[in-house]
């Protein structure tokens, strides 16, 4: 049985990314928004983007300073990334309230989030309307990771160990089982 049912056009693509959008200009502003519309769009320059909707408290943090943090979220931030996504800065605090560390952005006047392993620097290029969301093009200005993702033997960094959140329907997952890599499908076999 696999009959072909016809939905209404949505947004199905799955799995997406939730990761924790960091914001602010100074610390009276700092404030973190969840996102899952959000993407890699080219590789040279790095650029990535974000789409949020204009009611969002983030959305004229990031709109005034140009600039935004987008760190990765992992199982143990899972909790942390559920709240933001349905708290607004306008009421609460999110980083005191979800016990997380802001840090001033090397390249950028936007926080980071110390807890999490992967911290990606942004500037704003260009603000796109779409209509319910304004995609929030940025070029990638700086990265920052956590040492202790570092493989102890080669040094290399193990972003395996850090089971990443993933969104997909309504649900979140954390990665897991890796079952193959890049290229692995034309290796010669040894
Ligand atoms: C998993 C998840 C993904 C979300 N993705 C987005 C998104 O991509 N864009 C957006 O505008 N809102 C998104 N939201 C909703 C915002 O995170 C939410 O409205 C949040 O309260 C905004 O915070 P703020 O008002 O402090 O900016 C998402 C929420 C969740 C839980």
């Amino acid at each position: 049985m696999n009959k072909k049912l016809q939905w209404r056009p949505g947004n199905m693509l799955y799995p997406l990314p939730a990761v924790l959008v960091s914001c602010g200009a100074n610390e009276n502003e700092y404030n973190i928004m969840t996102a899952s519309w959000t993407g890699t769009i080219c590789s040279d320059p790095a650029m990535c983007y974000v789409s949020i909707r204009k009611e969002r408290h983030s959305y004229e943090l990031i709109k005034n300073s140009m600039e935004f943090v987008i760190n990765l979220s992992t199982e143990e931030l899972a909790y942390a990334t559920d709240w933001c996504g349905v708290k607004s800065g306008r009421d609460f605090n999110k980083f005191n309230e979800m016990k997380l560390t802001p840090q001033q952005g090397e390249k950028v006047s936007a926080p980071i989030i110390l807890e999490s392993p992967v911290n990606i620097e942004c500037c704003v290029t260009q603000i796109m309307p779409l209509g319910s969301h304004d995609m929030f093009i940025a070029e990638v200005v700086n990265v920052q990771v956590s040492d202790n993702y570092l493989d102890e033997k080669t040094g290399a960094f193990d972003l395996g160990k850090a089971k990443l959140l993933a969104y997909s329907h309504g649900q979140y997952y954390k990665i897991g089982e890796q079952i193959g890599k890049f290229g692995w499908s034309v290796q010669k076999k040894k």
